[in-house]
């Protein structure tokens, strides 16, 4: 999960045909921009080997880039709505998308040379039982020899400026007549999760919007809509516990520092 700390950075959404699902814009602009961790997935692709399987690929913002790199990529996630637009961006690539959850699917092919889980996904799969299921899941389909690798977030400075105390600023596009603001408000370290919270507002910005008034201004009393997303904490250390509990060996760990925009992860490698 990337927190915007200074909210400089512009997401660029590129409409397809119709309306963008208001999803697709929230994870465009508060995961799409991040770059800093593409060239780590680019070398574990290059190094494994093709197919890569891309475990809560989202809208693709890995995917694609792995794609134009030349690498045949499986794309897996839950949400029906962020696949069908990586599937609309992918038009030309290499990608297969596929609607499952990582701990439970079963596809017809196991000669996977990686599977990758970016930005911090494998925090999201229900403690330590989602990620005990995620990574036996994973280790049936990648071929002897490759490789599964899971970002987790590595030390937080948690904030909180919910009150309205001068914080990050707004992460911003400008999306079918309407104006996206997305602001990281709070980082809390809780026993057992880490709490992001944002605020998002949409604000009509063009006369032309589709969908007509009513659309334009979602929240008239300019009031934003509050996100929470719960992270489950968990060290490179207890991963890889859970990786050997799995059959798996640990290889090493990546970091993929800290930007002026985005907090820092660790990578932990795991081996087939
Ligand atoms: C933080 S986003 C990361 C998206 C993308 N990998 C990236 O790096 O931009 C997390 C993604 O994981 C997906 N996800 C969460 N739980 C999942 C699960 N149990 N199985 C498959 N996908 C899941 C969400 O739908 C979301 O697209």
């Amino acid at each position: 999960m990337v927190v915007s700390e200074l909210g400089t950075g512009r997401a660029s959404v590129s409409a397809p045909a119709g309306r963008i699902p208001p999803q697709v814009v929230w994870h465009d602009l508060e995961c799409g921009g991040y770059r800093a961790d593409l060239p780590l997935w680019r070398e574990l692709a290059q190094r494994s080997g093709d197919p890569v399987l891309d475990a809560g690929a989202g809208a693709g913002r890995v995917s694609l880039d792995l794609a134009r790199a030349g690498h045949a990529v499986t794309a897996l996630d839950l949400d029906p709505i962020l696949l069908a637009t990586l599937g609309e961006r992918a038009a030309g690539l290499a990608i297969e998308t596929v609607c499952a959850d990582a701990r439970s699917f079963a596809l017809d092919r196991r000669d996977f040379g990686a599977c990758l889980m970016p930005m911090q996904t494998i925090q999201l799969l229900g403690g330590a039982a989602g990620r005990l299921a995620f990574l036996r899941h994973a280790r049936e389909h990648v071929r002897p020899g490759g490789v599964i690798a899971c970002a987790i977030l590595s030390a937080l400075e948690p904030f909180d400026c919910s009150d309205g105390a001068p914080g990050p600023a707004a992460e911003r596009a400008h999306v079918d007549g309407l104006l996206y603001l997305s602001r990281a408000t709070r980082v809390s370290e809780l026993a057992h999760t880490v709490v992001i919270e944002r605020e998002r507002r949409v604000i009509g910005d063009r006369p032309d919007a589709p969908g007509g008034p009513a659309e334009r201004v979602r929240r008239p009393d300019g009031r934003p809509e509050r996100d929470l997303i719960e992270l489950d904490r968990v060290s490179a250390r207890e991963l890889e516990r859970e990786g050997r509990e799995a059959g798996l060996d640990p290889l090493g760990r990546r970091e993929v520092p800290a930007t002026d925009e985005h907090v820092g992860s660790v990578v932990v490698v795991l081996g087939v």
